[in-house]
Formats: structure tokens, C-alpha cells, sequence
């Protein structure tokens, strides 16, 4: 049955997922991040669509996104934040076990994206596969290597968030086309005693599936000339109806963590958001009466990267020294589907 939290939203349910004391701890040995050269900026969106820089930072804080260059694919963003994260986690490609690729913007419809990066890695010893969650697909993602690694199933896990949303992108809806950018981010998962550990996760799912959608190129409608003049290969969103599930989404995913960690919101060291817009990101800081300074926020510089986004953050937070010995860290995000997701971590 539906009830109400502080937010005053309805709250759908949402699948813990925690350890008792005889599975093996996971964390996090490695981070690793990349985002393709080429910046598309306001300006440059200014003479595609009837729109404005002013317009695009008041109502998202995005100033510029990265776009990838012709003839690269998600799989390239997603090889260059895993060498990273193997590098950082002293690891060579041969000991990875399992490659899990988060993203809705796969190289193709099969093989799948974690397919291409085993080849392009040279993880020879891996099993590899794609989780679509949108941008809830980092999360969903660790989730599964998580469990992966805890179970005792796979001992090495490399779990990336990549996109290449650019592809996805109708430059001449304004609606959609100022949100979004390309870009990955991964992390490498071990057993460990204690240092950067995963405590726990909350994935949900609600079938709203037309607020977010790409109508064609799949089984139900596919490709033809007639999707492709009625642009229905590209993304369309109803961004008001977004807007106000993210920001009670975002406050309830994080006060969901905090009872669950058995702490107030405000010992909560770190949140890394989704970036998906600053207004809804702020919004949630006001709700929860959290400060904004300890929410990490880099929408200005990518936009919306869907499952990257987190990730992207998660390395910047690391390799800028936001995130301290034994912090305890909060990942939330939401996306299409409806779905959601969040995830603690003792760094
Ligand atoms: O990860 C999930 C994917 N992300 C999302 O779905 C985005 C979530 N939603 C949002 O971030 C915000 O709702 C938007 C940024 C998409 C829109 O902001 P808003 O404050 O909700 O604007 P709005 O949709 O209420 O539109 C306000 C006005 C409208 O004009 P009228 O009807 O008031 O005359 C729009 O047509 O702004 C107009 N508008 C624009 N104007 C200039 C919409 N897009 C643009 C634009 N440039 N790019």
C-alpha cells in the first residue's frame, strides 16, 4: 500500500538490497572517467534551435556538453574511463571477470556495449553484458556487481556507465536537445575489507514508460523511412512531469538512505546526484535542508550523461579530493522507465 514520507509524495516501493555479515564486503578499487574532446556549447545550440544561453543555464545550470566525434561509439567513451579505473585499481585487463556496461546508447542492438569493450580491453578471462536502466543504469549497474562480487560468483568486476546520447538527440526539438551530453565513467569492484565499501542499495521501477521514451527502432515500432521522417528515432520528453517526480524522487531516494544508514541527511559527508538539471538538484538540498556544497554538481560542463553521469561525478569527487577516509557517500538518480536507484558507500 501507497504512503506518504515527508515529502508528501506516494511512495513506490523500492527493493533493498543489503548483506548480512556472511557475504563478502565489495568496494570500490578503481575510478576512472572520459568525456569526449568536442564541447557543444549554448551558443552553438543558439543557431540550431530558437533558444538562448541565458534561457539554458537559468533553467538547468548547464553552460556546455561533450559531444562525440563521427565514427566513435559508446563502447570508445567507455574503454577510455575503464583503463582509467584499472589503472587507479592497479589492475590488468586480464583479471577482470565480469564487464557490466550500463547505457541505453549500445553500440548496436547486439553484441552488446560490454562485448565491444571486453574486445577494444582485452579481457580476455571476462563475461560481459548490458543493463538498460537509463539514467538509473549506473546504479542499477553496481547493484548487480555488487552482488556479483559478494556472492562470491566473480571476484574482479568492472562496471562502467557510458553514453553516447548525442546519437539520441533531435537538434531541432529544443526541449530535449539542450539537456543532454556524452560521456562515461567506471569503477572496479573487489572484495575488500572495509575501505570504500558498498553498505547498500534501493532500486525501484514504476511503468511509466511514455514520459521518457525513444518511440522507434525497436521491436514495436521499428526503423522505416516513415519513424525517421516523423523523427521518432530521437528522444522525447515530457520534462514538466520529470521535473517535479525527480526532485521528490531525489529527496526520497536520499532520505531513504539516511534512515536506512540510521544517521540524520546532514551527516551524509557527500551526495552525488544524477545531474540531470541544477534547479532540481537545489530543489531537493532545500527539501532536505542539506547543504548545497556538499551535493557534487558538475551538470555546467556535461549536461545530462544518463547512466554516466554518476560515475563521471563519483571520479571527479575522488580525483578531486572531495571524498575523505571513511565518508559516507550517497548516490541517487532516476530516469527513464520510470526507474531509480541509490547506493551508499563508506569511501
Ligand atoms: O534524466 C531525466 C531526463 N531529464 C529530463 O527529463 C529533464 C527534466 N526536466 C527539466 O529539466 C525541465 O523541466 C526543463 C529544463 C526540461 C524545462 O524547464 P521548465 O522550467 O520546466 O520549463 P517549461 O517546460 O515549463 O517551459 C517554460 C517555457 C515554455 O514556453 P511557454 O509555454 O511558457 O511559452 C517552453 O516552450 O520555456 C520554453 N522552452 C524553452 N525556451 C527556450 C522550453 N525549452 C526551451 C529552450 N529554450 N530550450
Amino acid at each position: 500500500m501507497a504512503n506518504n514520507n515527508s515529502t508528501g509524495t506516494a511512495q513506490a516501493p523500492s527493493r533493498m538490497c543489503t548483506h548480512n555479515s556472511h557475504v563478502r564486503k565489495v568496494g570500490i578499487f578503481g575510478t576512472g572517467s572520459y568525456v569526449p574532446d568536442k564541447i557543444l556549447s549554448n551558443a552553438d545550440l543558439e543557431k540550431l534551435v530558437d533558444t538562448s544561453d541565458e534561457w539554458i543555464q537559468t533553467r538547468t545550470g548547464i553552460k556546455e556538453r561533450r559531444v562525440k566525434a563521427d565514427g566513435i561509439s559508446t563502447s570508445d567513451l567507455a574503454l577510455e574511463a575503464a583503463k582509467k579505473a584499472l589503472a587507479a585499481a592497479n589492475m590488468a585487463p586480464e583479471e577482470i571477470e565480469l564487464i557490466v556496461v550500463s547505457t541505453v546508447t549500445s553500440d548496436n542492438y547486439f553484441p552488446s556495449t560490454a562485448c565491444h569493450v571486453q574486445r577494444k580491453l582485452g579481457a580476455v578471462n571476462a563475461a560481459a553484458f548490458d543493463v538498460s536502466a537509463a539514467c538509473s543504469g549506473f546504479i542499477y549497474g553496481i547493484t548487480v556487481g555488487w552482488n556479483m562480487v559478494s556472492s562470491g560468483a566473480f571476484n574482479n568486476v568492472l562496471v562502467i556507465g557510458a553514453e553516447c546520447l548525442s546519437t539520441l538527440l533531435d537538434f531541432t526539438d529544443r526541449n530535449s536537445c539542450i539537456l543532454f551530453g556524452d560521456g562515461a565513467g567506471a569503477v572496479v569492484l573487489k572484495e575488500t575489507t572495509g575501505k570504500h565499501q558498498i553498505l547498500f542499495s534501493h532500486l525501484g521501477a514504476k511503468g511509466d514508460v511514455d514520459v521518457m521514451i525513444v518511440p522507434a527502432g525497436g521491436s514495436k515500432l521499428p526503423t522505416s523511412h516513415a519513424t525517421v521522417d516523423e523523427r521518432l528515432h530521437y528522444i522525447k520528453i515530457r520534462g514538466r512531469e520529470v521535473f517535479k517526480f525527480a526532485v521528490n524522487k531525489m529527496t526520497e531516494l536520499i532520505e531513504d538512505a539516511a534512515n536506512h544508514l540510521n544517521i540524520p541527511v546532514s551527516e551524509i559527508n557527500i551526495i552525488i546526484p544524477h545531474q540531470v538539471n541544477h534547479r532540481i538538484i537545489e530543489s531537493a538540498a532545500e527539501k532536505l535542508n542539506y547543504p548545497m556544497e556538499k551535493m557534487f554538481v558538475n551538470i555546467h560542463k556535461y549536461g545530462n550523461t544518463s547512466a554516466a553521469s554518476i560515475p563521471i561525478a563519483l571520479d571527479e569527487a575522488h580525483s578531486s579530493g572531495r571524498l575523505k577516509d571513511g565518508d559516507v557517500v550517497v548516490m541517487a538518480a532516476f530516469g527513464a522507465g520510470l526507474t531509480w536507484g541509490s547506493c551508499a558507500i563508506r569511501w
